[in-house]
């Protein structure tokens, strides 16, 4: 069947929604996590935040979003977005029962095409072979990705101080932060996690930083000056925790997160990759999945 890839508009995000979801969800299916409970389709206020980030990226960087599409419908989708010298790719999936027919490289030829003159490259990689391969073809580098999940023990949570609610006026301070660790800032992402998310600062003479807790309460993104600080600003957002804590993407280089876990009782996991190129893992630092 005719297979058109066409640049994606705020129309089409709901439908890029759907395809996600059903890659992802069948992803889940054919490579499950033996430790966690049944892969579950997404939940309508995980959906709300998607659809929200997805018409964020579409509006920063148009270049950057494509879709493909045939007689049926939409049966794959990109994002990707340049901030500064740095291209990100967002989010990429074809429906389950069209993959590995060649739908899915146009599609992310198309987005690196946006990042071409970036120096550097993020992605964060499921563990589907199909990706994998995909993104080495592309030049990235790949590093194993870790995560803690568990029962914070609340006994081992260190008294914490000099870490405030952040807001619209730290935006200057986070960029100069996400310079140092990867390169460049996260600029009109950072309004977007402030819309949606908990923002943590922390701004002392030895060291600041900043950590968003996002809408499941999981840490999103980390970003500090140094590894002291870094931990201190981990230990106030699991002191956050109620229930189940999560702290995913944890690359080899942050082997500071698994001592905080660790302290506090969690479970160390792996789970895909970490894509580079041009950059070395950043440090201090756990980046978030889709903005990087
Ligand atoms: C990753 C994904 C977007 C790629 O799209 P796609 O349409 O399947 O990709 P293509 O068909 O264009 O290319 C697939 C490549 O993997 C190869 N491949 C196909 N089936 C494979 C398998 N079972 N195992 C390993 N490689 C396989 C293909 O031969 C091709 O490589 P080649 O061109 O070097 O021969 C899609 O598979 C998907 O949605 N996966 C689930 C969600 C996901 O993991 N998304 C990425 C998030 S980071």
């Amino acid at each position: 069947m005719q297979c058109v890839i066409r640049p994606m508009t705020l129309d089409d995000v709901p439908g890029a929604e759907r395809v996600s979801d059903e890659g992802f969800y069948e992803l889940d299916t054919r490579v499950p996590r033996p430790w966690e409970t049944a892969p579950a389709r997404r939940s309508e206020a995980h959906r709300a935040v998607w659809i929200e980030r997805t018409r964020h990226v579409v509006e920063t960087d148009p270049g950057g979003c494509w879709v493909a599409e045939d007689d049926t419908g939409l049966v794959g989708m990109v994002t990707s977005l340049r901030r500064e010298t740095l291209w990100c790719l967002a989010t990429y999936a074809v429906l389950p029962g069209r993959q590995g027919q060649g739908i899915g490289k146009p599609l992310l030829a198309a987005a690196l095409d946006h990042g071409r003159a970036c120096t550097r490259g993020m992605l964060s990689s499921s563990a589907d072979p199909k990706a994998v391969r995909i993104y080495r073809q592309a030049g990235f580098d790949l590093h194993p990705q870790m995560y803690l999940t568990g029962t914070v023990d609340r006994s081992a949570i260190p008294v914490v101080e000099k870490v405030r609610e952040g807001s619209a006026g730290d935006v200057d301070l986070m960029d100069s932060l996400d310079r140092v660790t990867r390169g460049a800032g996260h600029g009109p992402d950072h309004a977007l996690m402030l819309r949606t998310w908990r923002l943590l600062v922390t701004d002392t003479s030895t060291g600041s930083g900043y950590a968003y807790l996002d809408e499941r309460g999981r840490l999103g993104l980390l970003a500090a000056s140094n590894r002291r600080t870094a931990v201190r600003l981990l230990w106030a957002t699991l002191a956050e925790a109620t229930g189940e804590a999560t702290v995913p993407h944890v690359t080899g280089a942050n082997q500071w997160v698994l001592d905080v876990g660790f302290a506090a009782r969690l479970d160390l996991h792996q789970e895909g990759y970490l894509g580079l190129r041009g950059m070395k893992p950043p440090a201090p630092y756990v980046h978030n999945g889709a903005l990087l």
